[in-house]
């Protein structure tokens, strides 16, 4: 399975997707759709750690949502994300995600809500401003209180951090 998935998802983005974004998407749990026997759809929900309001939060960050070209606008990403959904409800304090532009309003209608204020990455050498995840990400909330407005950062890794 993980090895069409990974097919799926080259092909899904179009070649904008690395070896790191493949990895990003290990590790948790995997939400798969089929049409008959054929991998159609994959998404996947891990753990990462986000800082906010002095918190480091345990996040289920959503990675690796794609499903293939002539499966579209049938509702198998709709499908998937309700599972990850159920996942991230029961066992984090929120979900994360960074979203394509093509995604945006497949979350935005779901009840993600984009994040608003400051984003960056704890790296390294320290604390550094990520501007391209700003307006990007979309978090889930869940029991935790949080400020769309207020900074949000995100643990490190190689690739893109968001
Ligand atoms: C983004 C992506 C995953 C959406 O997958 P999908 O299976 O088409 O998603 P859904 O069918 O659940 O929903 C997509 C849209 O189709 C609509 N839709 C769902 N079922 C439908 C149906 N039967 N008839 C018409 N429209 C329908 C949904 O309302 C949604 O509309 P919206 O974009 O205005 O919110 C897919 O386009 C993709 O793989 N894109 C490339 C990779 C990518 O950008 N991934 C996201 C990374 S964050």
């Amino acid at each position: 399975m993980l090895t069409a998935a990974r097919v799926l998802l080259e092909e899904a983005f179009d070649g904008d997707w690395s070896p790191d974004d493949w990895e990003h998407s290990l590790g948790g749990v995997h939400a798969i759709a089929y049409e008959g026997d054929e991998l159609v759809g994959h998404a996947a929900v891990v753990q990462r750690r986000l800082l906010h309001g002095g918190r480091a939060l345990r996040a289920g960050y959503v990675e690796g949502v794609g499903v293939r070209a002539d499966q579209r606008r049938r509702g198998h990403a709709a499908a998937m994300m309700e599972a990850l959904e159920r996942v991230v409800r029961g066992a984090y304090d929120l979900g994360a995600l960074g979203a394509t532009d093509a995604a945006a309003s497949l979350y935005a209608g779901r009840g993600w809500q984009r994040w608003r204020g400051p984003t960056s990455a704890l790296t390294p050498a320290g604390i550094r401003r990520t501007e391209d995840g700003d307006g990007a990400i979309y978090v889930l909330p869940g029991a935790v209180a949080l400020d769309l407005d207020g900074e949000l950062a995100c643990d490190w890794r190689d690739g893109d951090v968001w």
